[in-house]
C-alpha cells in the first residue's frame, strides 16, 4: 500500500492543481486533503508502527476500531447472554434497578435449563414474606465493643485514586441514603468518603495509607486518629484481592498530587510503593496480635481481613493462630479470583487465586472445623450482581455480601474496559476533569441507592418464594445444579461440609483437610516441615 499511497497522493495533488487553473475554488478542498496527506506522510516515514508504515492513513482506522471495540461488541454483536465479564442481561438488570425502571423479563427465560451448569433454587408451597429492610446482620465478635449492624449488601473496596472524586461522593452518598457500608479501598480515607456521611469500612493495605510513618511502616498514632472517626464503623486489613493476589502496587510520582499525598500520608511527587506483603506482621500469630492491636487502638471497633484464598495451608495456619492466641477477627472477606480491579497483569487476573465459590466454602469449613465460625462473619465477593447471586453465596457459607463492579454499573459504568487508561467515558475510573464532570453526583447517588434497595428486595422475594424466614436459614442444599443432561445435584452433595471442631483433633480430621492442616503452623506461613528442618 505504500506505493499506492504515494501514487494516490501525487495524483490527487496534480488533479487539484490542474482543476485549480480552471476553477480556483477547488483549492478549498486542500482544507481536508492537506491534513490527510500530512497524516499519511507521517505514517509513511515513521519507523515505529508497521501497519501505519505499510498502510499510510488507512492503517490508522485499526487504532480507531481497537479503541471502540468494546462498544462495537456491545451495541452490534453481543447477545443478551454474551458480554464479559458481565453479560448484557446482568448489566441491564443493574441499570434497570438503579434507575428504578421496569426490571421484569418478557416471554420467559432465555437460559437453557437443560445445559450442564444451569442452577436454580426450589420454591415452597408455603411461601413467606421477607421484608428487605430486615436483611441486616451484626458484625463484631466477643472482643468487639462497637458491633456494627450492616446491610446484607455493601460496597466493596475501591480507592479514591482508582475511582474519581465524584464516583466516591456518589457511592458514599448512596451508602448514607440506603444505610449500608462503603469500603474505602486501600488508598485511605479521602474527603470524598467523609463528606456525605455514610458508614465506612476503612481498608488498610500493605502501604498503610493514612496510617504510615515516613518510611512506610504502620503508625499507631495516625491509625488511632483516623479509626476514631465516627463514620469509620469497621476496619479491614487487606491481605490480597482476587484480581491480583500477591501483587503489590505502584503509584507513579506524577499521580501523587498534593491532595493524594495528604490523604495517603506520603511525600508529594515521589513514587509510592505498596509492597506485596505486610510489614506490621510476618507470621500468623503476629497477624492475630495485629488484629487485637487495631481493635484496641480503635477502642473496640470490628476488625477483620480480606483475602483471596491461595494456599489452603496458610489459611489453616491463621486458624491455628486463632486457636493459639484466642484472638479472632470479627469478619473475613473472601474475594474470588473472578474479582475486579482498576489494573492488573493478565496472568494475575486470569490464573492466580481461588475462584469465589471454592474459596468461600473452604473458609467456611475451616472456621467451622476450628470451632470459631460463630465468632466470625464471612463476607463474600466476586461477580455478584443479582438477588440469585446473593442467595447462592449466603447458602454456601457467607453471611454478608460485598459488590464492587455492580455498584460501578449502578453509577453508570458501561463496561468500556478502560479503567486503567484514565479515559473512562463515564467519569468513574478517571481523573480527567472533563469526563468526571459528566458524572452528576446527585443523580448517581440515587441510582446506587436504588440498585441496593431493589436488589435486596429481590433477595427478600426469593427467600419468601423459598418459604424461608430469613437469609440465615439458607443452606447449601437449597442451590441446585445440573451436572449433566439427566443428573442434578445440590451443593451439599457437590461439596464437603465439615463438622464443628473436626479440625482441632487428629482423630476427627477429614482426609480432605489432613495434609494441609498437618502442614500448617501458627508460628509461620511456611510449611510445618520446613520449620523443623531449618
Ligand atoms: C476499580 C476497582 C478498584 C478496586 N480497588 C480495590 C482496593 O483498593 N482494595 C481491594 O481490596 N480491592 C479492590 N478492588 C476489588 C473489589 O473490592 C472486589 O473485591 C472485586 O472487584 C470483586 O467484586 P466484584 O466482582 O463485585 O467487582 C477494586 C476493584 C475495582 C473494580
Amino acid at each position: 500500500m505504500r506505493r499506492e499511497f504515494l501514487l494516490g497522493a501525487v495524483l490527487a495533488l496534480v488533479a487539484v492543481a490542474l482543476v485549480a487553473s480552471l476553477f480556483p475554488p477547488i483549492l478549498w478542498s486542500m482544507v481536508v486533503l492537506g491534513p490527510l496527506l500530512v497524516l499519511g506522510f507521517q505514517d509513511f516515514f515513521q519507523t515505529k508502527h508497521t501497519i501505519r508504515r505499510n498502510f499510510p492513513l488507512i492503517g490508522r482506522l485499526r487504532y480507531l476500531f481497537e479503541a471502540i471495540r468494546p462498544e462495537i461488541n456491545q451495541y452490534f454483536i453481543e447477545s443478551n447472554m454474551d458480554g464479559v465479564p458481565f453479560s448484557r442481561e446482568e448489566r441491564s438488570v443493574v441499570y434497570q434497578r438503579a434507575k428504578h425502571e421496569l426490571d421484569t423479563l418478557p416471554f420467559g427465560t432465555q437460559l437453557d435449563l437443560y445445559e450442564p451448569g444451569y442452577e436454580w433454587v426450589n420454591h415452597s408451597l408455603a411461601p413467606t414474606h421477607v421484608n428487605r429492610d430486615d436483611l441486616r446482620i451484626t458484625l463484631g465478635g466477643p472482643d468487639c465493643k462497637h458491633p456494627y449492624n450492616a446491610s446484607l449488601l455493601n460496597i466493596s473496596a475501591m480507592s479514591y485514586g482508582a475511582l474519581s472524586g465524584n464516583a466516591i461522593l456518589a457511592l458514599s452518598g448512596a451508602a448514607k441514603d440506603g444505610d449500608f457500608a462503603h469500603n474505602t479501598g486501600e488508598g485511605g480515607i479521602s474527603p470524598y468518603h467523609l463528606e456525605p456521611g455514610g458508614d465506612l469500612i476503612w481498608q488498610i493495605g500493605t502501604g498503610y495509607f493514612g496510617c504510615r510513618t515516613p518510611d512506610g511502616s504502620f503508625c499507631e498514632k495516625t491509625f488511632r486518629e483516623q479509626a476514631m472517626h465516627p463514620h469509620v464503623k469497621m476496619i479491614e486489613i487487606k491481605l490480597s484481592q482476587g484480581a491480583k493476589p500477591g501483587h503489590g502496587g505502584i503509584l507513579p510520582a506524577a499521580k501523587v498530587t498534593k491532595e493524594i499525598a495528604g490523604i495517603r500520608n506520603v511525600p508529594m511527587g515521589h513514587v509510592v510503593i505498596s509492597p506485596p506483603a505486610h510489614t506490621a506482621f510476618s507470621t500468623p500469630i503476629e497477624m492475630m496480635d495485629f488484629i487485637a492491636k487495631l481493635r484496641e487502638l480503635s477502642e473496640g471497633k470490628p476488625v477483620g481481613f480480606k483475602l483471596c484464598v491461595g494456599k489452603r495451608r496458610e489459611f489453616l495456619a491463621l486458624c491455628k493462630a486463632m486457636e493459639a492466641t484466642g484472638i479472632t477477627p470479627d469478619f473475613i472477606a473472601v474475594d474470588g479470583g473472578e474479582g475486579g480491579t482498576g489494573a492488573a497483569p493478565l496472568e494475575f487476573s486470569n490464573r492466580i487465586g481461588s475462584p469465589g465459590i471454592e474459596a468461600l466454602i473452604f473458609v467456611h469449613n475451616a472456621l467451622v472445623g476450628f470451632s470459631v465460625r460463630d465468632r466470625i462473619r464471612v463476607m463474600s465477593s466476586g461477580k455478584i450482581t443479582t438477588g440469585y447471586h446473593i442467595i447462592k453465596r449466603l447458602a454456601l457459607g457467607a453471611d454478608i455480601i460485598y459488590s464492587a463492579r455492580a455498584m460501578m454499573m449502578a453509577l453508570g459504568c458501561i463496561q468500556a474496559l478502560r479503567c486503567n487508561t484514565n479515559t473512562c467515558p463515564t467519569g468513574i475510573t478517571t481523573h480527567d476533569p472533563n469526563l468526571v464532570a459528566g458524572l452528576v453526583v446527585k443523580d448517581k447517588r440515587a441510582r446506587v441507592a436504588s440498585f441496593h434497595r431493589e436488589t435486596l428486595a429481590s433477595v427478600g422475594d426469593m427467600l419468601g418464594a423459598m418459604g424461608l424466614k430469613g437469609s440465615d436459614e439458607l443452606r447449601p442444599w437449597h442451590i441446585m445444579r445440573r451436572i449433566s443432561e439427566t443428573e442434578v445435584r445440590h451443593y451439599g452433595e457437590l461439596f464437603e461440609y465439615v463438622d464443628d471442631g473436626c479440625l482441632l483433633k487428629e482423630d476427627t480430621l477429614p482426609a480432605t483437610f489432613a495434609r494441609a492442616c498437618n502442614a500448617a503452623t501458627a508460628q509461620s506461613f511456611r510449611h510445618a516441615e520446613s520449620q523443623t528442618v531449618t
